[in-house]
């Protein structure tokens, strides 16, 4: 079976814009077709932590997203959250794989309750009935009983619930290494190649020997 290049990224409103950025660079670089849903709640939180304010047309949206990730490889596309048409809402054009990043309680709430009350909803509801792959990026602290039932129950339907936890034995010297490192195991989950050298391999404790 031929490989499906697409992959449908949701961007929520919770905190850690600068995940959803270099996870969509990083993507682009690496050819992926990226359809890509962006929440009201998402575009206040991208103004407020990254000056980011994104245009309201799609077009134009995928422009200023080229521009800031400063990518030109790859597809991008930008839906409407209640394109109710587009491939990601239906079982039989859905990509195989979709990334929510960051992941608001609220929408994570939403897709534990099966709601699709809006196209990232939908597109989440639809992976997780195609037995198709969903990874989540859950951000909150602390997290309440309420959060954790939803991602448990989440996870038991298959997801992969990853909440951007950076390490810090790679010795991270800048904001944005502690970004790379989320959005690495990210891209480790999409079988795709890395941000970081792989720990035991090359990394600068574990040289890989010349
Ligand atoms: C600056 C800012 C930061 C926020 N951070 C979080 C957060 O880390 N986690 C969270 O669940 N909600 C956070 N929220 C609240 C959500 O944006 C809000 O619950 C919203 O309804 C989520 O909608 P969405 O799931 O459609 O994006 C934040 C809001 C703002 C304005």
């Amino acid at each position: 079976m031929t490989v499906d290049p697409r992959l449908t990224l949701a961007i929520t409103g919770a905190s850690g814009m600068p995940y959803a950025l270099t996870l969509l660079g990083a993507l682009l670089e690496r050819e992926q077709e990226v359809l890509l849903l962006v929440s009201d709640a998402a575009r206040e939180v991208l103004r407020l932590e990254m000056d980011f304010e994104l245009p309201a047309d799609s077009d134009a949206a995928a422009q200023a997203w080229r521009a800031r990730c400063g990518s030109t490889k790859g597809i991008l596309r930008v839906l409407g959250k209640h394109e109710w048409t587009a491939a990601p809402a239906s079982g039989s054009g859905a990509p195989r794989r979709m990334v929510i990043c960051p992941c608001s309680m609220g929408t994570l709430a939403a897709i534990a309750a099966g709601l699709s009350n809006n196209l990232i909803e939908r597109a989440a509801d639809v992976v997780l009935k195609e037995g198709h792959r969903l990874i989540l990026l859950p951000r909150e602290m602390p997290f309440s009983a309420l959060h954790l039932n939803n991602m448990a129950r989440l996870a038991r339907l298959g997801a992969t619930v990853m909440p951007p936890c950076p390490a810090f034995y790679q010795q991270p010297q800048s904001l944005q290494d502690l970004v790379d490192f989320v959005v690495d195991r990210v891209l480790a989950q999409l079988d795709l190649p890395g941000l970081l050298p792989g720990w035991g391999r090359d990394s600068p404790q574990h040289p890989t020997p010349a």
